[in-house]
């Protein structure tokens, strides 16, 4: 599910610190501010969200504040906070439009509730309205690197520590999960931005061009050769050079490479001069280089001097909390690129990309919505629209349902054999009756999205009677 971003407003740093802290363990997109105006255009970033608000703030009353937040839309659910509550403010904040009202200190459980509230706020709008949510209108999209999960929020950090020198990096991570956007990252946080970025794919030149091409090569060094020839390293001049897919490059190269990153020096094929290799390097690869040393395949010495620092981008099953982000992202993107106006996108199709296993990563999400756009007439996408894209198996997960040895053993007597589905409702039974109907919590157990945990109760009928029993 969608979790609408939360705006603290208040001017107790620790307060904010505090809450900050707290929301974004539980997963949320907490912006805080000390000032109420600052707070109210921050807003304007967001469709929607989540205001957690002080009465005494240095530039403004919340209470009245209120109001102003009123006037700009239904999509924000206002949480008061104060430490001197009065009969005559909580009947202003009421009538301004307040969804809760809570006393200083905070109790961590009352702000919960409330901000439980608010999410289910949301959640009953977008059903009852159209349970669609709006695609952000963005005028120039450009290259962005989306991610708010602790994984990706880790790279960043790390790309960050990295362009502020010239050290080797080696990026590893599956196919499409975005190595060379994160070495694009990396040369344009740097301060040598304004040189030349070169991507070489190892593997798309053979072994015998490679040379040249990374090298350059002197006139009639070998057939072909007609004229001079400037290698990548020397184009690439103080700026950054790309060796994708580093793993494929043959022995003999790897040898010539590890006495670039040695001595900073190399010759043109068929040449003498030396020349200054002033650039940075960063290779990547979708294979375990560690494999290919033990093969035989890949020189350990080239590895240790490829890796002084190494990056490892997860697959994006393992940071499924950014879906959400990077499909709007994407729509935004392919609206600019292909002309098109997609305005919304339902939650229910949110929920399928964000269950869908993406083996081929974010590459493979980008296609989908890419082609997704492409095929949608109207203004709006749905998850058929991307079941039938997608395939409709792939797009159901059991993860966690069958995995037990309990699970097992039913499996070999075929008399005791059931339904995926009599499985799945015993599953959300059991797991609800654990976490006494917590349904948050079921839902990470479960690893599936409140809507579609709902809508399973929904269809199984599924009933909160024996937490009651065993209660009485
Ligand atoms: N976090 C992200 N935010 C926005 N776009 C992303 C992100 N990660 C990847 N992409 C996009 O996904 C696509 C694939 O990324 P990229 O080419 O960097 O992957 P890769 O790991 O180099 O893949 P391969 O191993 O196949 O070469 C690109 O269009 C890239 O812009
Ligand atoms: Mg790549």
């Amino acid at each position: 599910m969608v979790k609408e971003p939360i705006v603290i407003i208040d001017d107790d740093k620790s307060i904010c610190k505090t809450l900050k802290l707290h929301f974004e363990r539980n997963g949320y997109d907490v912006t805080t501010t000390q000032m109420a105006y600052e707070g109210l255009s921050k807003l304007e970033s967001f469709v929607s969200a989540i205001v957690i608000l002080d009465v005494r703030l240095p530039d403004a009353n919340g209470v009245e504040l209120l109001k102003e937040i009123r006037q700009k839309g239904d999509n924000y659910y206002s949480i008061i906070v104060t430490a001197f509550p009065d009969m005559e403010s909580t009947i202003k904040a009421v009538q301004n439009g307040v969804g809760e009202y809570i006393h200083k200190p905070i109790d961590i459980e009352e702000i919960d509730s409330a901000v439980e509230k608010a999410g289910e706020f949301f959640q009953s709008k977008y059903n009852q309205k159209t349970s669609f949510i709006p695609v952000p209108v963005v005028k120039d999209i450009g290259r962005q690197f989306i991610g708010k999960s602790h994984v990706m929020k880790e790279v960043f950090k790390t790309v960050g520590l990295v362009s502020m020198s010239k050290a080797t990096a080696h990026i590893s991570g599956e196919s499409g999960t975005g190595k060379e956007l994160v070495a694009r990252a990396i040369h344009q946080s740097s301060a040598n931005k304004d040189e030349p970025f070169i991507s070489v794919n190892c593997s798309a030149i053979v072994d015998t061009l490679l040379e040249s091409e990374l090298f350059g090569h002197e006139k009639g060094s070998f057939t072909g050769a007609i004229t001079q020839k400037e290698g990548k390293f020397s184009l690439a001049r103080n700026g950054t050079i790309f060796l994708d897919e580093i793993g494929e490059m043959d022995i003999n190269l790897q040898a010539k490479l590890l006495r670039v990153l040695q001595e900073k020096e190399f010759e043109r094929v068929g040449g003498k001069e030396k020349l200054k290799c002033n650039c940075r390097i960063i290779s990547a690869t979708n294979r375990n280089l560690e494999d290919s040393v033990k093969a035989g395949k890949f020189r350990e010495d080239l590895y240790y001097r490829l890796k002084v620092i190494s990056i490892h981008i997860p697959p994006l099953r393992e940071h499924t909390r950014d879906i959400p982000d990077l499909t709007m992202y994407f729509i935004a993107k392919a609206n600019q690129e292909l002309n098109r106006e997609i305005k919304y996108i339902s939650i229910d199709a949110i929920d399928t990309l964000t269950e869908y296993p993406w083996n081929g990563n974010v590459r493979q999400l980008e296609n989908t919505i890419i082609h997704a756009v492409i095929m949608t007439r109207g203004d709006r996408l749905t998850a058929n629209h991307f079941k039938s894209i997608l395939g409709p198996e792939e797009t159901e997960t059991y993860s966690g349902l069958m995995d037990n040895t309990e699970s097992e053993s039913f499996q070999n007597d075929e008399n005791t054999l059931k339904s995926l589905n009599e499985v799945e409702k015993d599953q959300i039974r059991l797991t609800l009756q654990h976490t006494k109907w917590h349904k948050g919590k079921a839902c990470q157990i479960l690893g599936i999205t409140r809507p579609r945990l709902d809508r399973k109760i929904k269809k199984y009928g599924i009933k909160p009677i024996q937490y009651y029993m065993s209660k009485a």
